[in-house]
């Protein structure tokens, strides 16, 4: 069943997807080497109560944290500790959602650590272009797989991997709603996207081979070939002449210009 949100209701995805950007920035001026993935994870639970919403990922099926937060190889669902310390050159993808006002907040952004290598810095422009050219399908009248499509041919024109096991999604009051967005797919198929649908489309892409191991600690994904992955996210409301993007990236991006 997929939900068509009425206006009222797209204006309070909204605010929680401004409150993940807020969020995503404060945690972003906290990246620096020597950081622990832990005390990312204290500022953003902190930053979330303190401005009247919930962390979503917290308990959500057993989750322990109110961030995801992986490093290089690690693609998403890395659980933030006191014992991975950030390094200079490394990337570290955030995910982070909000709950409030009865409708979820869901987006992510992958940081560079200091100064990064080209290949890696590339990775990181080339992931969050596939995701606006995925956007850039979120039309009444086309379906997922142009989402879809639009996002696996982008990210493959560079030889990346792109990610099948892990997925978009439609969000609302609940955090992972109907219709799945695959990163993966053709032209024309799938559900049709409709005016007042809520998606998030979050392309995971690797540097080497698309597979992916999920690691014994029951969440981590990190890839097969151990070279880096990078995750970006972003909630969008699906309208007539096009998508509406609720969360807001250049909120992160002026926090961590320097
Ligand atoms: N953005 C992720 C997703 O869409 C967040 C879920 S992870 C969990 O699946 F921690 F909340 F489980
Ligand atoms: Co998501």
């Amino acid at each position: 069943m997929i939900y068509l949100k009425t206006n009222e209701e797209i204006e309070l995805l909204r605010e929680n997807h401004l409150l993940v950007s807020e969020t995503l920035a404060e945690v972003g001026r906290h990246i620096r080497p020597g950081v622990t993935t832990k005390e990312l994870d204290r500022v953003a639970e902190e930053f979330i109560r303190s401005h009247g919403a919930v962390p979503a990922f917290l308990g959500y099926q057993g989750y322990p944290a109110s961030l995801c937060v992986s490093v290089n190889e690690h693609v998403v669902h890395g659980i933030p500790s006191d014992k991975v310390v950030l390094k200079e050159g490394d990337i570290v993808s955030v995910d982070c959602g909000t709950f409030m006002k009865g409708f979820v907040g869901d987006s992510a952004y992958t940081f560079a650590v200091g100064e990064v290598g080209e290949e890696v810095r590339q990775l990181l422009e080339v992931t969050k272009e596939a995701l606006c050219k995925g956007a850039a399908q979120a039309k009444a009248g086309n379906r997922v797989g142009d989402i879809s499509a639009a996002v696996q041919e982008y990210a493959e024109k560079f030889g990346y991997g792109v990610v099948r096991e892990l997925e978009g999604h439609g969000i609302g009051r609940k955090m992972h709603e109907a219709p799945g967005v695959p990163n993966f797919g053709a032209r024309g198929r799938g559900p049709l996207l409709k005016e007042g649908m809520v998606i998030c489309i979050e392309p995971m892409i690797n540097m080497g081979t698309r597979a992916v191991v999920f690691e014994s600690d029951g969440w981590t994904v990190r890839t097969r070939d151990r070279k880096p992955s990078a995750h970006f996210e972003f909630g969008v409301a699906v309208r007539k002449d096009g998508a509406d993007v609720l969360t807001d990236f250049s909120i992160i991006e002026k926090a961590i210009k320097h």
